[in-house]
């Protein structure tokens, strides 16, 4: 074994933190494609590659996805915007082709295509940190799926998982802390949430200040709370009710109905 503690890959992985400020310079085609060309060595579901990726660099759809996004600064700041979206289409062209029934519409080829994407973004994600350049993952393209389905053109047994900004950075990453790992690393069996971690946890993101001015709204609690950290934060998130129209829009596009 190499050393543990540092090798580039190593390096880049535990330097990330999302970038939502970009300069902006365009990332030539050569760039935007080395990058995806990386996504694509991802490890994928019986090598099927169900995943589709759209890149989007001109300023005017860019503005457009801005606007059905949250009016994220940051979308239309990057030059360049990556749609990862699960991909059934070609493998059903694929079936027909041959003359093979495909099973498109069950749950689990949902699950391979979003599995598949996601691993694929991720990929990217690292080839474009390790370049220099910055990423933020944007599940906000799920707001309005129809109108994102109708911009990006996508077929039938296609669909958007997330979005990604990349762009170069303007300031250098913060570096978020995670949770304890002994909470999310579980030996040989389950083990249920540890109180201890989860309050150690709270306190240091309460302490990182990330949660100034950020605070969640809720309807009974008013006013900045002293200890505000990431159980509360995550809770007020956790209780929104968000998206409830996707089991809808994922069966117009054929997807997950079995
Ligand atoms: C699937 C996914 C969707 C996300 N959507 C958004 C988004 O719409 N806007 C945004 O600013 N950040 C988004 N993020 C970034 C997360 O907020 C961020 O990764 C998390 O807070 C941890 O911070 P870090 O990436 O800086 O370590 C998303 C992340 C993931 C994985």
């Amino acid at each position: 074994v190499s050393d543990i503690n540092q090798n580039a890959v190593l390096d880049v992985i535990d330097q990330h933190g999302s970038i939502r400020r970009y300069k902006k310079d365009p990332l030539p085609v050569d760039l935007i494609e080395r990058l995806v060309s990386a996504g694509q060595h991802a490890s994928t579901s019986s090598n099927l590659q169900t995943y589709s990726v759209i890149a989007i660099t001109d300023e005017t759809k860019r503005g457009q996805l801005f606007e059905l996004c949250g009016k994220q600064k940051h979308i239309a700041e990057a030059p360049v915007f990556f749609a990862f979206c699960a991909d059934l289409a070609r493998l059903e062209h694929v079936c027909v082709q041959l003359g093979y029934p495909h099973s498109s519409a069950y749950m689990e080829n949902f699950l391979i295509a979003a599995v598949d994407a996601a691993l694929v973004a991720q990929n990217v994600a690292l080839a474009a940190e390790s370049l220099g350049l910055g990423i933020c993952y944007i599940g906000a393209i799920r707001n309005h799926p129809r109108e994102v389905i109708n911009l990006l053109g996508l077929p039938k047994l296609v669909f958007p998982i997330t979005g990604m900004t990349v762009g170069w950075p303007v300031h250098k990453p913060r570096i978020r802390p995670r949770l304890p790992l002994e909470e999310v690393l579980h030996w040989e069996h389950y083990h249920p949430p540890l109180d201890e971690a989860l309050q150690a946890y709270d306190l240091e993101m309460a302490e990182t200040g990330i949660y100034q001015n950020r605070q969640v709204p809720t309807a009974d609690k008013q006013g900045q709370m002293e200890r505000y950290g990431w159980m509360e934060h995550s809770a007020r998130r956790a209780a929104k009710v968000i998206r409830p129209f996707l089991k809808e829009i994922l069966a117009e596009q054929g997807l997950a109905l079995k």
